[in-house]
Parts: C-alpha cells; sequence; structure tokens
C-alpha cells in the first residue's frame, strides 16, 4: 500500500494513508505560495514541529473546523490547550506512539521554538513516520547534525529537507543529510517562500543525484507523489 505526499509549499505536507489524513506545518495563510485556502484542507491529525509561525500556522482554525487531533511536543500542546483545543497528543522527542494508522517519532531538530505570542514552545523537533510498511522522515526546520545517520539507520523511504539556508540547512548541508541518511527518495522543501531562502531545487537535484544514490523529487506546491 502507497501513501500519497502532497507539498503545500515550505514544510507544509499532507500524508494520506487509507486510515488518516495526517497534516504537517500547515502554513497557508500568509505564504505566498500556498496554492490552496485553509479552509479547503481536511485533517485527521495535525503535526506541529515548532512554535514558529510559518509552521503553527492556519493548525487552531483548521483543528477547530475538522476536529483534528494535534499531536506535538508537551509545551506546544499547552499552548493549543490555551486556543481551545481539546483533541492534542503531547510527545517529545525520541518517543514514538502507535496511532490507528501507524507510528510517530519525534526526532531531534536544531532549531528555535517560540510561539507567535512569545510563549515557550519546548524543543523543535522533526518527524518519523512510520505507516503502511513505509518508513518517511520529515527534518522540519534544522541544521545539519551527525545524528541524522542514526535516522538513516532506520531505512527511509522518503526524506524532506529543508535547503533554503538562513534559517536552516542551505543547499550544501542538505546534501551532507542525504549522505548521512541514505534514504531512497528526497523532497527539498522551506526554500523561495520568501526572498532571504530563495534556492535553485533543480541544481541541487542535479548534484544529489550525481553525488548520491539517492532519487530527488522537485515538486511544485500541489503535487503529490505516491511513496
Ligand atoms: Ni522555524
Ligand atoms: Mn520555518
Amino acid at each position: 500500500m502507497s501513501v500519497n505526499a502532497t507539498w503545500y509549499s515550505h514544510a507544509c505536507f499532507l500524508f494520506q494513508s487509507q486510515k488518516a489524513k495526517l497534516l504537517v506545518d500547515p502554513f497557508i495563510t500568509g505564504n505566498p505560495l500556498a496554492p490552496i485556502t485553509a479552509d479547503k484542507l481536511q485533517a485527521d491529525y495535525i503535526l506541529v514541529s515548532h512554535g514558529h509561525g510559518d509552521h503553527v500556522g492556519d493548525t487552531v482554525a483548521i483543528a477547530k473546523r475538522t476536529g483534528a487531533t494535534v499531536i506535538s511536543n508537551f509545551e506546544i500542546q499547552n499552548w493549543m490547550v490555551a486556543q481551545g483545543l481539546t483533541k492534542v497528543h503531547p510527545q517529545h522527542i525520541g518517543g514514538g506512539f502507535d496511532y490507528p494508522w501507524g507510528r510517530v517519532k519525534l526526532t531531534l531538530a536544531l532549531h528555535g521554538s517560540a510561539l507567535p505570542d512569545g510563549s515557550y514552545g519546548g524543543s523543535p523537533c522533526g518527524f518519523l513516520f512510520y505507516i503502511d510498511g513505509k518508513k518517511i522522515y520529515h527534518a522540519c526546520d534544522t541544521g545539519l547534525f551527525g545524528d541524522m545517520k542514526l535516522i538513516g539507520e532506520e531505512g527511509i523511504d522518503l526524506a524532506i529537507l529543508p535547503i533554503g539556508d538562513n534559517f536552516t540547512m542551505g543547499p550544501e548541508d542538505a546534501l551532507r543529510a542525504v549522505k548521512l541518511i541514505a534514504p531512497k527518495r528526497v523532497v527539498p522543501i522551506h526554500y523561495n517562500t520568501f526572498d532571504v531562502i530563495k534556492q535553485d531545487p533543480a541544481a541541487w537535484a542535479a548534484r544529489v543525484e550525481k553525488e548520491t544514490k539517492t532519487q530527488v523529487a522537485v515538486m511544485k506546491p500541489g503535487d503529490t507523489i505516491a511513496v
């Protein structure tokens, strides 16, 4: 069985299996590349990697409309509850949980996590999904770290890595990340949303495919791939 992965630009992905729709970091309103409006998005679960506005995004509105359960670290959950959400599931880094649709483990991410109103957002994270026999690593916002090698030891079908530079890994470090993780396939994200993170994904893809065995899928906002 395959999992359909739709990229809504920046770090926002929708993973759809037969059992659930999982929405990650739904930054739609105010995102110049978003191919959809937030009121059109459906979700059973929303995963939030850290507190920054370009990741929390429309989470509260989408969760209230759809009844989706929000998964994130404990500190962000406290904030979500303060915004009026009741369906939340806190986890924390290194911890996995078996949901009816599969498992997700929170991974290390080197970044910040203050929430839009300045509240403490705990430690940022990435997500390692185990869905229908597929392993998907969404690094979210992070700098390069050597323990990506440990994540790669799990045997990653799809890695989703930021290449924008300035706030996260840039193209050079993202290439090193691919070498550490050695996924079957990689999708570059978190670029071209703002001028300060402008990158050429095709040039990055060419380098990755020349220097590694990993295939690159350069997606356009709104594109879906089967994992
Ligand atoms: Ni961030
Ligand atoms: Mn970001």
